[in-house]
């Protein structure tokens, strides 16, 4: 078996690395290529039920550890990416893909959720309840009670694998709460973390925020988020049950940060911002660097590794 596959839910990916939902994988030409890559799955962008413009521009600006960005969903509605990810679960049976769903009211989830549940799609749903550039809609991840409501409703009636992408959490009382939460759910997954939403960075030449919409306020992806994505994908692994796996998302640059992330307990690892910058070519990087580190350990795959990160008091 390859030294970098991993399993979640019962399936097999050849690569434990994937892109993150929102970067590169909007058009159909973007997840052509993604399924050209070494990337072990793609994450199609979170589709509305209706094609979406998104937010003004600008609405994303680099910064010299990562990005902000306040997007606002541009996409091309479900029917869109449900009928891609079906027409490629046709084309290549046996692959497993993420189809991710951000509706913009519990309403519109279920809606979207009962088209899935219909459909032939028998891949994995990322349901984003953590998309902080709605002007006017709170991240739902951050109402426990309202992630309960979610759940219940969603678990009432959808059976195939579905995961939920989350905020980063702050304390360590809320990954209690969230996980308490999420432990009573048949979730396949849980993706960690989302961008740490609602920043606002300032441009001193010009004295003016540097994207756009809500004033300014963008959420941050990129190097600097890697602690707190460490922290919650650590944080979510020793408190969810053995049957949630985690897809450990933000920060990663190189094959040391996929390795950090796995050690904390990813299972898989996405990533955003620098496939927005690198595109395609990172994933046979990251492939190679992830490789080599583990190669000079003597692990001969993720599972030697993964979620066996020491503490001082181990
Ligand atoms: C966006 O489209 O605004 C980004 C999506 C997200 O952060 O979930």
């Amino acid at each position: 078996m390859n030294m970098l596959a991993t399993t979640i839910g019962g399936r097999t990916f050849n690569n434990c690395m994937m892109n993150a939902a929102g970067i590169r994988c909007q058009s159909k030409q973007d997840l052509d290529a993604l399924v050209q890559s070494d990337a072990g799955a793609y994450v199609t962008k979170s589709a509305t039920p209706q094609k979406r413009a998104g937010n003004p521009s600008p609405r994303m600006h680099t910064l010299p550890h990562g990005s902000i960005n306040s997007m606002g969903l541009p996409n091309n509605g479900l029917d869109y990416y449900l009928n891609y990810v079906i027409a490629d679960q046709q084309k290549r049976p046996g692959t497993t893909n993420f189809l991710s769903v951000a509706g913009t009211s519990l309403a519109d989830n279920l809606a979207m959720l009962h088209q899935i549940q219909a459909s032939e799609y028998t891949g994995f749903v990322e349901l984003n309840l953590s998309c902080p550039n709605v002007p006017g809609k709170p991240q739902v991840g951050y109402d426990f009670d309202r992630v309960h409501t979610v759940l219940d409703q969603v678990f009432d009636f959808y059976t195939k694998p579905l995961g939920v992408k989350l905020p980063p959490y702050f304390d360590l009382v809320h990954f209690d709460q969230i996980a308490a939460i999420l432990n009573q759910y048949p979730l396949t997954f849980v993706n960690s973390i989302n961008s740490i939403g609602n920043a606002l960075v300032v441009d001193p030449q010009s004295e003016q925020v540097v994207i756009r919409p809500k004033g300014g306020y963008g959420g941050i992806g990129g190097a600097s988020v890697k602690p707190t994505a460490l922290a919650n994908v650590r944080g979510l692994a020793l408190r969810l049950k053995p049957e949630i796996a985690i897809v450990g998302t933000g920060g990663i640059l190189n094959g040391v940060d996929v390795f950090e992330h796995i050690l904390c307990g990813a299972s898989m690892v996405q990533i955003g911002t620098q496939f927005g910058y690198e595109g395609i070519p990172l994933f046979d990087r990251l492939a190679t660097e992830l490789t080599d580190i583990m190669k000079k350990k003597g692990y001969t795959s993720i599972d030697d590794f993964r979620g066996k990160l020491k503490t001082f008091d181990d």
